[in-house]
């Protein structure tokens, strides 16, 4: 009897003394000095250990290596473009912003006939100089949050009650404009730019529901008959950071379209957990010019390896549907990754992309982001680009950002957050490098 009995007290001790290690609030550490020692994997090394080191076997070997190794061990494949995307035009004012611009709003459907999911794009277009480059990033709360315009429509999809104005995960009026100092948007037209955006959820609402709905209803493959409906959802299925990029792509497959807008000039940009969806828009689809990260932190532009503020395990176990599932092993366990953030950015090249930080984003880890930045120079170099133009593994200054080469940086004064300061240098960017 003894036996049974302490191996039953045994169990149960160890029950729960993992329900307490599950229970345990996560203690974030912010000591330099405390980061694990660890090493990066080279961008420039081929997994069999070949060195690259020429622009063609960057791009026919290494690049498609390492879109391969994020989509199965991080965010997940996405599916291809679908056939029967079609786009119907539901605003067009003219008249905007005191006769400056066009307001237009542009229903993407995504599927045959009318019905749903379907992607809703607003968009202001400068009148003049058409046609313009554009700026084109999802939102957190509906198109109608970015600018007072009582013409944008609302948005009925369901919402995080975070933010003025949303009562039981809906949108109500209240809501309008609620997010307008994210979006300058006078400021955008009058440097000559379109501002294109959507609403995240539309795509795929922010909620770790078992992919039931948003885009996956109908795209997973489950629905589509290329896995059996009782199959486990595959290791590698796309989570959420990777569906929103798909969304993305699906706003420039409308762009393209749209003859006042032009299309090889649009700059993808997002913030937080939008920003790791930007970086990785542009990482995989070639056709966005330009990318720009704002304060987009782990799983984004900051270094997974140095597991300073938000880490791998925190972020999965918060928010687990953002990343594919093989991305669970790596808690606690960065350098088993094959991959690092700076292997994202080194994607984007040689086109150009911004990284931003903020100094009070410690969660965000603002030296990891620009160790991404700065780790990723020798892709960017390697391409004839002039990279970063920084020899310092330190940030530069605060608010004095680099942004004459084609990685820019810059760590702003203040906290998480998009602010005019953040769009001046955007738009300095671009006029860099989109403008004719
Ligand atoms: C949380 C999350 C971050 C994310 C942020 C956001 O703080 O931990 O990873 O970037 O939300 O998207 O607002």
């Amino acid at each position: 009897m003894i036996k049974p009995l302490m191996r039953l007290t045994a169990i149960l001790l160890l029950c729960a003394m993992g329900t307490a290690l599950a229970d345990e609030p996560f203690e974030p550490n912010y000591d330099e000095a405390k980061i694990p020692e660890y090493t990066l994997p080279d961008p420039l090394v081929l997994q069999d250990g070949t060195a690259v080191t020429d622009a063609e076997t960057w791009k026919t070997k290494r690049r498609p290596e390492l879109v391969k190794l994020f989509e199965e061990h991080v965010y997940g494949r996405p599916p291809a473009k679908p056939e029967a995307l079609h786009f119907e035009t539901l605003d067009n004012e003219p008249q905007a912003l005191d006769g400056t611009a066009t307001r237009r709003q542009v229903r993407i459907y995504l599927t045959e006939g009318s019905d749903g999911p379907f992607l809703d794009l607003l968009m202001y277009i400068p009148n003049e100089g058409r046609p313009v480059p554009a700026f084109l990033g999802l939102n957190f709360n509906g198109n109608h949050s970015i600018a007072a315009d009582p013409n944008i429509r609302l948005n009925m999809n369901w919402m995080r009650d975070k933010g003025a104005g949303i009562v039981d995960n809906k949108a109500t009026d209240d809501s309008r404009g609620t997010s307008a100092s994210r979006w300058p948007v006078e400021m955008i037209v009058k440097r000559g730019y379109a501002l294109t955006t959507m609403y995240y959820g539309d795509i795929d609402p922010d909620t770790d529901d078992n992919f039931q709905n948003g885009v996956h209803a109908v795209f997973d493959k489950q629905v589509t008959g290329e896995l059996a409906e009782g199959d486990p959802r595959p290791t590698d299925a796309w989570g959420s950071i990777a569906t929103w990029a798909w969304g993305l792509s699906r706003a420039l497959d409308y762009l393209e379209h749209d003859a006042d807008i032009e299309a090889t000039r649009v700059a993808v940009l997002g913030h937080s957990r939008l920003g790791k969806t930007s970086l990785w828009a542009g990482a995989v689809d070639e056709r966005f010019a330009l990318t720009i990260s704002n304060d987009s932190g782990c799983g984004g532009a900051a270094l997974s390896r140095r597991a300073i503020g938000e880490t791998v395990a925190r972020i999965n176990d918060v928010f687990p549907h953002w990343f594919n599932d093989k991305f669970q092993e790596y808690n606690n366990n960065e350098s088993a990754l094959p991959v690092d953030q700076h292997e994202l950015i080194a994607l984007i090249a040689p086109r150009p992309v911004y990284v931003a930080s903020a100094v009070e984003d410690t969660w965000a880890d603002p030296r990891g982001e620009f160790l991404s930045a700065y780790y990723a120079n020798p892709v960017y170099k390697l391409l004839g680009t002039p990279g970063l133009p920084s020899e310092s593994t330190d940030p530069p200054t605060v608010d004095e950002p680099l942004k004459t080469g084609t990685i820019g940086y810059h760590l702003r004064t203040g906290k998480h957050d998009v602010t005019t300061f953040d769009w001046t240098q955007y738009l300095d960017f671009a006029d860099l490098h989109l403008k004719k």
